[in-house]
């Protein structure tokens, strides 16, 4: 329960507050940076075992103050971003997207652009996605034969880049642009380095590399923009949506505000969506009951010629149930970041003006108190009497307040379109144990290879509805 005093304010006599309790040892300046680079979870948990649901460290010369718990997670996510600024925390990415596009702005004008973006999240697309998704997925396994083996994390990002450029960015890219694309996407991701936290503009290759591919991306966008305009395309994708967008006061966005979306929706969506579909995979494989539940869900709904409708897909309950747990037990984004602009209260404690505070969705998911054994993977705790999700500010894998993920429904359907089609045409199974992270990338997925096998199943296969 909120209460008065739990709920962010700023700004505050800073004197009347608790302080943040401070984890033991760190280096002079440096802080808990080595310990963080070299296995941040451990650190992290360290925190909550050692101070509780508030705990500081430095890390790269900040003090971070970490929240924990739905309470604080409240207090915290309710403070104006002129308070507790995303921009100022994430401004390694302002060369990505482009000056003058989302965290280079006001928060009004951010909050403007990136929910020009709803109507592109509508139940009416939504549809036109189960589509183009099934589609996609299809067509990567149409040369699978009878059995063999995949990369799971290289096999999930192929397909998910495939599925999200042609959602998001549309058809040209998909169809056209695709290895150029490619090539961008991974010339603007390779310029996301810790380097970037500290002058994003330094002049080192990967950021030449970086610059050059924004650049580029932008002239794509600009010539199928020009294309759809001059032959009167009307496509059914996020470009679109964006290019048929105006400010409050009338203006249209420009083709270069344009990109700096699409390059935030895909930023947001892809690795994101790519580890969590890898992870509800192998998670299902290693839960061999709830496997047979989620394969009987999909197979009774699809055995007949009936299509992957939008409508089917939501009746997948059991399905979302093991997507959403693996995404509890593996948040892709693991700590969400804001920056103090002023000094502030948070759940009762004191931040000063220039740290840093944090929400780890990953730590907050072990909370007992939250989850009953939430160390176990238990899809049912979704399930009806239980609900463990309902809590507010309780369940953080897709943020929380005013800044909370917009396509966590888009990403969902994805992940079950992608299950529907491909538990209904192959069985799986994990070649070998354990599974392991990969800490070395800012989202958090399995550390490859992963190898697992596929057999084709004797039933009829179900097609795109029209
Ligand atoms: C499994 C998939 C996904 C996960 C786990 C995820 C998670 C998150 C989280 C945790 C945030 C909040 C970040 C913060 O508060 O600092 C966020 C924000 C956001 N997400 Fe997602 N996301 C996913 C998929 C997507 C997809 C598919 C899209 C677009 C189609 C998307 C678009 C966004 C946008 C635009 C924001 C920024 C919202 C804002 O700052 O106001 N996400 N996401």
């Amino acid at each position: 329960m909120t209460t008065a005093a739990s709920v962010g304010t700023a700004p505050t006599k800073a004197t009347s507050l608790k302080k943040p309790p401070r984890l033991k040892g760190g280096f002079p300046l440096i802080g808990h940076t080595i310990d963080f680079a070299r296995d941040p979870v451990g650190l992290l948990q360290r925190a909550y075992d050692e101070c509780g649901r508030v705990a500081q460290f430095k890390l790269a010369g900040k003090n971070v103050t970490l929240f924990t718990g739905p309470e604080a997670h409240e207090s915290l996510f309710r403070l104006p971003d002129e308070v507790l600024s995303p921009s100022e925390a994430y401004k390694m990415m302002i060369p990505v997207f482009g000056k003058g596009v989302v965290y280079d702005t006001t928060p009004e004008r951010m909050y403007e652009q990136l929910h020009m973006l709803h109507p592109a999240l509508r139940n009416k697309r939504m549809r036109t996605y189960t589509e183009i998704i099934a589609d996609e997925t299809h067509k990567i396994i149409s040369n699978w034969g009878d059995e063999g083996q995949i990369e799971v994390c290289e096999f999930f990002a192929t397909l998910t880049s495939f599925t999200s450029s042609r959602c998001l960015l549309g058809e040209e890219f998909r169809n056209e642009m695709s290895e150029e694309f490619a090539r961008v996407y991974e010339d603007l991701e390779a310029g996301i380095v810790p380097l970037a936290y500290v002058n994003a503009h330094l002049p080192i290759p990967a950021f030449r590399r970086r610059d050059r591919a924004r650049a580029r991306l932008g002239e794509m966008v600009s010539t199928i923009i020009e294309r759809r305009r001059r032959k009167g395309i009307h496509s059914e994708d996020f470009t679109q949506t964006l290019m048929e967008s105006t400010y409050a006061d009338g203006t249209s966005l420009t083709d270069h505000e344009i990109t700096g979306i699409l390059i935030a929706a895909m930023f947001a969506g892809h690795h994101t969506s790519s580890v969590t579909t890898a992870w509800a995979l192998l998670e299902l494989l290693r839960a061999p009951d709830y496997h047979d539940k989620v394969c009987t869900e999909i197979r009774e709904r699809f055995s007949a010629d009936e299509g992957y409708s939008f409508e089917r897909m939501r009746e997948l309950e059991r399905t979302e149930w093991a997507i959403k747990e693996a995404l509890r037990i593996h948040p892709p984004l693991f700590m969400l970041f804001r920056a103090a602009l002023e000094d502030c209260e948070i759940y009762g404690y004191q931040v000063k003006k220039g740290d840093w505070v944090s929400v780890s969705p990953l730590v907050a998911h072990r909370e007992n108190e939250v989850f009953e054994n939430a160390l176990e993977y238990d899809p049912d705790r979704y399930g009806p009497g239980r609900e463990e999700d309902r809590r507010p500010f309780a369940y953080m894998s897709f943020g929380g307040g005013r800044h909370k993920c917009l396509g966590n429904a888009f990403a969902i359907l994805q992940m079950k379109t992608i299950f529907g089609v491909l538990l209904n045409n192959y069985d799986f199974e994990l070649v070998g144990d354990p599974l392991d992270t990969d800490f070395g990338r800012i989202v958090l997925g399995p550390k490859p290879p992963i190898n697992v096998r596929y057999r084709k199943r004797g039933t009829s296969d179900a097609r795109v509805s029209a």
